[in-house]
């Protein structure tokens, strides 16, 4: 599907990007209607469910991922314009230095801090898919500027030669805005950002749930490694930073989804919860400590029919252009 291709890139954990070619294919077997997809992340999947001709609905619980359903998503035929550009990157409207103040010395130049300050003066004269539009490319170029993508380091340990780690913010914002422009296209779309369990199944014949799942070790908090985007797409407001942390950390969002101790619960309520839809769509990546027959026989609890897909999957690792590949296997689970 050539529209997938538009969709742009954000390293995100746990994106689906690279298997969207291939479920699309699984949701184009499934019966017609409107589509949810309750952990949207990066929005790839919502948008492969959109250009599959659904009506689609696309939820997250935090602000920069729903901020990217919003404007790649949600949004029919917004776009921002040469003159939206412009005035975006012009001098700051008033002067505000939040960003400067608080992450001086940390993940970028002053540079690019005065420039991520000046540009909100100007989203918050924006409204709508506009708005979401210039956050999204913000988030983006900060993204893309960061090293692996995630705010946990404040310093280039894995400088991976990529040219964009060394541009100004600014230009990696513009190269953004012309990437979400070409991925707009028509569609009746919609996203929310809330917790799962409030996000109405509505009409739904098919649900994608793509939970984050505890691994063995580690965790899978998003708000560790992304809390610059999630504070980039709100300026920080309504938001708790920990002053304590030397990156500047956000307080951590709750999820049962990503403790060991609460998964198995969460996931049998999680299925309950989407009990109307005709068909779940459920990935499953192979590092998590609940293993794939365990995920199969709690599906199979609400559902009479589960159909388990394999999908070989490479990804590269490491930090250099040589970069080894490894072979994973992702499981996509169909309940009926
Ligand atoms: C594995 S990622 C989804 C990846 C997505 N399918 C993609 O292709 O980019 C899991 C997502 O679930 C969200 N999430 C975690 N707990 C949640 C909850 N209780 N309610 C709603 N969203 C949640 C996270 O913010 C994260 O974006």
């Amino acid at each position: 599907m050539d529209a997938l291709a538009a969709y742009p890139r954000i390293r995100f954990m746990g994106s689906k990007h690279r298997l969207a070619p291939r479920l699309a294919e699984i949701f184009a077997t499934l019966p017609p209607g409107p589509a949810i997809d309750a952990f949207s992340g990066s929005g790839v999947v919502a948008y492969t469910l959109k250009a599959g001709g659904r009506e689609t609905h696309a939820n997250d619980h935090l602000t920069f991922t729903t901020t990217l359903a919003e404007a790649l998503v949600a949004n029919e035929d917004e776009t921002l314009t040469a003159e939206d550009v412009e005035k975006l990157c012009s001098p700051s409207l008033d002067g505000r230095d939040f960003i400067a103040a608080t992450f001086t010395g940390l993940y970028f130049p002053d540079v690019d801090h005065a420039f991520l300050d000046a540009a909100w003066s100007h989203v918050d004269e924006l409204q709508g898919a506009k708005r979401a539009l210039a956050l999204s490319a913000l988030c983006l170029a900060a993204a893309w500027k960061q090293p692996r993508g995630v705010f946990t380091v404040t310093t280039p340990r894995y400088d991976d030669g990529r040219r964009q780690l060394h541009m100004p913010l600014e230009d990696l914002f513009k190269e953004a805005v012309t990437r979400c422009n070409a991925a707009v296209m028509p569609g009746l779309a919609s996203a929310t950002c809330g917790d799962v369990f409030a996000c109405d199944p509505g009409q739904a014949a098919i649900a994608y749930l793509d939970p984050p799942y505890a691994p063995p070790r580690d965790d899978t908090c998003y708000v560790k490694r992304y809390h610059f985007l999630e504070g980039l797409a709100t300026y920080w407001r309504g938001q708790e930073i920990m002053w304590e942390t030397r990156t500047r950390k956000l307080v951590k969002r709750h999820t049962p989804f990503g403790s060991k101790r609460t998964v198995r619960d969460a996931l049998d309520r999680l299925f309950d919860h989407f009990s109307a839809p005709q068909a779940l769509v459920v990935s499953y990546g192979s590092n998590a400590d609940l293993d794939a027959a365990e995920l199969q026989a709690l599906l199979s609890r609400h559902r009479r029919n589960v159909r388990r897909i394999e999908i070989p999957h490479r990804y590269a690792f490491g930090t250099h252009g040589t970069a080894a590949r490894r072979l994973a296997t992702e499981y996509v689970f169909v309940g009926m």
